[in-house]
């Protein structure tokens, strides 16, 4: 099994290109689902979920082709099998954003129930509340999501969390149901926007994505297209706070910097210089680093998939800062690998006490999720001597070649097989 080596101590100076954004990228997919016609996709990151999913449509019988300069041509003419299968869906639980669509265009599915993982329960109660309420039933059988429907019809749809793959599948749903859906507090992520540019490319009635209001006019068909999925934000911030960690200068290009503002203002109260233009911004890391509290919360707020990277850099200011994480249970895992590098933090909660200004040392750690993995390669930039990163399957499941790429910006770092 891969590792990740890193040897700390190089302050970051270049340019850096970014991937699209795999959680733009995976409903896009998905949504190729609703249409017998070709869907073609650019900017499209080439890794391991991609692949995931792409092999999840190929056992359902669709036409997926997804290639390594970012392309993907996927065609949904006729599908043998309606079913995402447990051995995939464990290893991916976005494999529920089948499950709208297959129910709106086939009017049947069978979906494995994603279970826990690493950072949360994640139940999936929302995208089958809303479902239900479009005129399908869902029932749970022996780990299977089975539904069905006549055929499904526009329904008011109030969800109680604000959820991004629930609103994902419930838009795509509504596109092919009888009438108009009103999704209310809808999550305004811009892959949401992402998504909803890409049905109306399709023939797809939507207005109000963004908002916590999206109203979805239902069609009778939807056609193929071509669409560009948007660059990936938390690609983009985690190279940012690479910068400042290691008090670099790095230029990120081929981003959306409004796209992760609450980020970069985040940075720049943490001491960071940040100037930004529309495609890139430029970080450049400064001393001190000042300790500054974060709490996560839904989009444009303080993304929780930034938590991870922003509590490695908290590990490094001149002062204490509280992380407060509001959207998963259980995502600290990564904090009880900082510590084994010599960080000073404690876990109350959904609350982490991070005392700054400890010299971190190289040690082995194990990364528990795709965040985490992440979160311990920007620790370890900083830290004395070597560190190990096992289990770095997780960092492949969402970035692509991060580890080319940091030690294209000066980055002592490498994979060993
Ligand atoms: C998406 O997951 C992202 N994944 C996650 O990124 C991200 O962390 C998360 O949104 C939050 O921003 C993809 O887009 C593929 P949620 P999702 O439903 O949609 C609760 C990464 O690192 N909830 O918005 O699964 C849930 O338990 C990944 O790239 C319900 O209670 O997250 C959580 O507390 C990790 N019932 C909260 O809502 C439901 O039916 C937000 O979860 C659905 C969700």
């Amino acid at each position: 099994m891969d590792k990740i080596r890193v040897i700390g101590g190089n302050p970051l100076k270049g340019c850096v290109e970014i991937s699209g954004a795999k959680n733009a990228a995976l409903p896009a997919m998905a949504a190729s689902l609703l249409s017998a016609e070709a869907i073609h996709l650019e900017n499209i990151p080439y890794v391991r979920d991609i692949l995931t999913t792409r092999r999840l449509l190929q056992e359902m019988g669709a036409e997926a082709e997804v290639l390594e300069d970012g392309t993907a041509t996927l065609k949904a003419l006729d599908i043998r099998s309606r079913e995402a299968p447990y051995e995939l869906v464990k290893t991916m639980r976005a494999s529920i954003l089948v499950l709208g669509p297959l129910v709106a265009r086939f009017k049947k599915a069978r979906v494995s129930l994603p279970g826990g993982c690493a950072i949360g329960a994640r139940p999936v109660n929302l995208h089958l509340m809303g479902l239900e309420k479009m005129g399908a039933t869902c029932d749970v059988v022996h780990g299977y999501v089975e539904a069905s429907t006549e055929g499904l019809r526009g329904a008011n749809i109030l969800m109680d969390t604000v959820t991004v793959t629930g609103t994902e599948n419930l838009m795509m749903a509504a596109t092919l149901a009888e009438g108009e859906t009103i999704l209310d507090n809808a999550a305004c992520e811009p892959e949401v926007s992402d998504l909803a540019g890409l049905l109306r490319s399709m023939g797809g009635r939507i207005e109000g994505d963004g908002t916590r209001t999206i109203r979805i006019q239902g069609v009778k068909e939807l056609h193929g297209c071509r669409h560009r999925v948007i660059p990936d934000r938390i690609e983009a911030g985690t190279f940012a706070v690479a910068a400042a960690i290691t008090r670099g200068d790095v230029e990120v290009r081929n981003c959306c910097p409004q796209h992760l503002a609450a980020v970069l203002s985040q940075l720049t109260q943490a001491g960071a210089e940040i100037t930004t233009e529309a495609n890139s911004f430029r970080v450049r890391g400064k001393d001190p680093i000042r300790s500054k509290n974060v709490t996560t919360h839904p989009y444009p707020a303080f993304p929780t998939d930034m938590q991870a990277q922003y509590m490695a850099l908290m590990t490094q200011g001149d002062g204490s800062a509280v992380v407060t994480e509001t959207i998963f249970e259980n995502r600290f895992m990564h904090a009880l690998e900082m510590i084994r590098m010599g960080a000073d933090i404690t876990i109350d909660g959904r609350q982490a006490l991070v005392k700054g200004g400890k010299l971190l040392t190289g040690a082995k750690v194990l990364a528990s999720d795709l965040r985490a993995s992440a979160s311990l390669i920007l620790a370890a930039l900083v830290a004395q001597g070597e560190t190990w990163i096992d289990r770095v399957y997780h960092l492949d499941r969402g970035y692509c070649q991060i580890e080319r790429k940091l030690a294209s910006i000066g980055a002592n770092i490498e994979r060993v097989s």
